[in-house]
């Protein structure tokens, strides 16, 4: 898909604020800091649509992007960041939880893994959660660039590994800089939309 348009259309901070409308959404969730944000950037062409940072913990509400009038992407705050306050941290919990729990509108959800990263007990909660709602989950290995090519094979495997991935699960590697897996997850997103 070559996107030509993508709009902001709310930062919802409570469920009430999330918004109606009749298009997919296509969910991005991971760790903080794996690269969500930088991740809907690339795919929608947009160098700051998505506001992105090298401190963890830049997204702290739930965005909601219109893309070329056909998908909603729903950037999420990222889990397990420990440097917020306790109270903070729960806030987010919910809003994640009451996001994922009974959103209509949810089509796929998009787990986002650091490749030079080891699997984490929150990113095994999550693919769990998605796995147990929908079945093929798509998992994209974040940050590519950030490791020599005779490391790749190995590390997919640790992520394939770590979070138990079956066949029916797709594993791409992907990197904001280069672009690298940029075509090929809009592949999968826009053949998800087929089925
Ligand atoms: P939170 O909003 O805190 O949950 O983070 P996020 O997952 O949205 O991450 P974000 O996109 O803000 O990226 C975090 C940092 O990683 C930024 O400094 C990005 O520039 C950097 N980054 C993201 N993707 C890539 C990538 O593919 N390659 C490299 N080298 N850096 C990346
Ligand atoms: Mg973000």
């Amino acid at each position: 898909m070559n996107v030509t348009k993508a709009e902001m259309i709310i930062t919802a901070g409570n469920k009430s604020q999330f918004p109606e409308h009749d298009l997919p959404e296509i969910v991005f969730a991971g760790k903080s800091n794996v690269g969500k944000s930088s991740l809907i950037n690339t795919l929608v062409n947009r160098k700051a649509l998505a506001r992105t940072s090298s401190q963890p913990g830049k997204t702290q509400t739930i965005n909601f992007y219109k893309v070329q009038d056909q998908f909603m992407f729903v950037d999420l705050p990222g889990y397990g960041y420990a440097k917020v306050s306790k109270t903070e941290r729960e806030k987010w919990g919910k809003l994640i939880d009451g996001y994922l729990q009974d959103r209509q509108e949810l089509q796929k959800v998009i787990l986002l893994i650091d490749i030079r990263h080891e699997v984490g007990a929150n990113d095994k909660m999550m693919y769990e959660w998605i796995s147990h709602y929908h079945k093929g989950v798509i998992v994209v290995a974040t940050k590519m660039d950030k490791i020599k090519r005779s490391q790749v094979q190995k590390h997919l495997s640790m992520i394939k590994k770590g979070l138990g991935l079956t066949q029916a699960d797709s594993l791409i590697g992907f990197s904001a800089e280069t672009k690298q897996g940029k075509e090929e997850l809009w592949e999968i997103i826009e053949k998800n939309q087929l089925e």
